[in-house]
């Protein structure tokens, strides 16, 4: 029996849609009900206890709303808040920490990685005891990137200014050899192009995006909580919301206009048309 209610998927602001895209695409048929949390943006800086708070009132809110599963697409929360949204939230929880750490330690060849993420994350220790979880024998290197997120929130994906603060940031990860980089807040996958030039292209990015919808997937599957159809997509945000449109579209998909239809052996007589 399909079960058409909503995947619950939220983050402090756009940092989420690289979570919500990669469940899109592998599963198609599922409505995601999205809540960014841009006006009280960023989480990182915060104190934990905050973090919970404003975690906790999100999380019930897309429980109240009646999802079937809550993907917490937030390392910041994560750290904070996991355990707490999980007890009070009574449907399955999926993170992303631990499927972004089981990709890098299966990609390393050097064992040296490098993770970088908010302050709240790499203050609070969760990527290293995430490698411990794994047994393996690897070393992590952890740096906070914090101006990083606000370029990110106001679209801005590759200026100077931005690169100034890339190179500043990952030079203690290019010191210490790392070949695989874990992107430890979902808002840095936006910036892999502007990460993969600064570190090398040699260098490994690992974004918890895809391995966490495969989790997702997992859940479905093992709950028998699948749907099927073509899902309408459901976005909240507590900011301004023109200005989460204007992003979102940009990072998750820009809508399609128009299709123009070309026959074969046609495109001279087509650019004409136009
Ligand atoms: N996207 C969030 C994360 O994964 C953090 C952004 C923020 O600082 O609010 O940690």
């Amino acid at each position: 029996m399909a079960d058409p209610r909503p995947i619950g998927v939220f983050d402090s602001g756009v940092g989420g849609l690289t979570v919500a895209r990669a469940i899109i695409d592998l599963l198609p048929g599922e409505p995601l009900l999205y809540v960014g949390d841009t006006a009280r943006f960023p989480y990182g800086p915060k104190p934990l206890t905050e973090i919970k708070r404003y975690a906790l009132e999100i999380a019930t809110y897309l429980v109240d709303r009646g999802v079937k599963l809550l993907v917490v697409a937030c390392n910041s929360i994560e750290v904070a808040a996991i355990e707490e949204v999980g007890v009070a939230a009574g449907v399955p929880v999926v993170g992303v920490i631990d499927p972004g750490v089981r990709a890098a330690v299966r990609v390393t060849h050097n064992r040296r990685i490098g993770m970088i993420g908010t302050e709240a994350t790499v203050k609070s220790g969760a990527y290293d005891r995430a490698v411990a979880r794994t047994g393996k024998d690897v070393e992590l290197f952890c740096e906070a990137c914090p101006v990083f997120v606000e370029f990110v929130e106001r679209g801005d994906t590759s200026s100077p200014q931005l690169f100034a603060a890339a190179r500043e940031y990952l030079a203690p990860l290019q010191a210490a050899n790392v070949d695989t980089l874990i992107l430890g807040c979902t808002h840095y996958p936006m910036l892999s192009g502007l990460i993969a030039r600064v570190m090398g292209r040699d260098v490994a990015l690992i974004s918890s995006a895809d391995e966490t919808a495969k989790d997702v997937y997992e859940e479905l599957v093992a709950g028998d909580l699948r749907a099927s159809g073509a899902p309408t997509h459901e976005f909240v945000c507590t900011g301004d919301p023109a200005t989460f449109r204007t992003v979102a579209e940009r990072f998750l998909s820009p809508s399609i206009p128009e299709v123009l239809s070309v026959v074969p052996g046609g495109f001279r007589a087509a650019v004409g048309e136009r």
